[in-house]
């Protein structure tokens, strides 16, 4: 596990941006898989200004994101509306080509991601308690696409995105760890203070179900960037 640190954040949204937009021009059929939240807001700019400016093209591109919330749940808060306003409408990708995985494609989701050629880099964030995607802690490592209660953690995390916590969707579809670590190349990137438990968990714990981030450090090609403070706040 390749550990980056940048006094900045922008400055690890422009290292990995670059990084994607040379293995686009590289592969112009390459497969991403991509995740929401707030972590990858800034990557996803950067790799639109990029894409626009050095006229690098998506059209070919395949996408898999981690994961979708299940049930009730405004079009406005689904992960595809979120992917599309921040990333997929700046770019030429072919929205045919943006996969997410679904109730109908459960069993499927895994054998897509194999047919399509396999992940050849997967963008991370990571939950306040270490879940990766949606892993929440105790799933098991072999673990496939499934559905998943959320943790209520996780709930209160993401209930800034919604207008109370009630209305945070109790399930999710997501890839699971083992779809996750089948990836060729894996960026981590980890940012803000609360995070701080979760980089020291990742830097100091031996692989554990108790903490899904953790089997990270069996991946062969696997880069986590944070900040220089985290760093500092996390060291163990
Ligand atoms: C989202 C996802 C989650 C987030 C994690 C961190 O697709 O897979 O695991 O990466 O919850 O979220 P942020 O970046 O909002 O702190």
């Amino acid at each position: 596990m390749e550990i980056i640190i940048k006094n900045q954040t922008k400055d690890i949204a422009i290292e990995v941006a670059k990084h994607i937009i040379e293995i686009v021009e590289q592969n112009p059929k390459s497969v991403l898989g991509l995740a929401t939240g707030s972590t990858p807001l800034d990557i996803y700019r950067n790799i639109s200004k990029l894409a626009s400016v050095l006229k690098v093209s998506f059209a070919n591109v395949t996408t898999f994101n981690l994961d979708e919330y299940l049930g009730p749940v405004a079009v406005e808060q689904s992960y595809r509306y979120f992917m599309h306003e921040n990333f997929f409408k700046f770019l030429d990708v072919d929205l045919i080509n943006t996969k997410f995985p679904n109730e109908e494609l459960l069993e499927k989701y895994d054998d897509e991601i194999d047919k399509a050629g396999g992940i050849d880099i997967q963008l991370l964030g990571i939950g306040s308690n270490g879940h990766i995607a949606f892993n929440e802690p105790f799933t098991p490592f072999d673990s496939k696409t499934h559905i998943v209660k959320l943790d209520d953690k996780t709930r209160n995390d993401n209930a800034r995105f919604f207008s109370n916590i009630d209305e945070v969707p109790t399930h999710a579809i997501t890839m699971g760890i083992s779809t996750i670590m089948k990836a060729k190349e894996i960026i981590l990137v980890i940012l803000g203070d609360s995070k701080v438990s979760a980089l020291k968990q990742l830097l100091c714990l031996e692989p554990d179900e108790s903490f899904p981030a953790s089997v990270l450090s069996k991946h062969p090609n696997i880069k986590v960037y944070t900040t220089m403070d985290l760093f500092k706040k996390a060291f163990c």
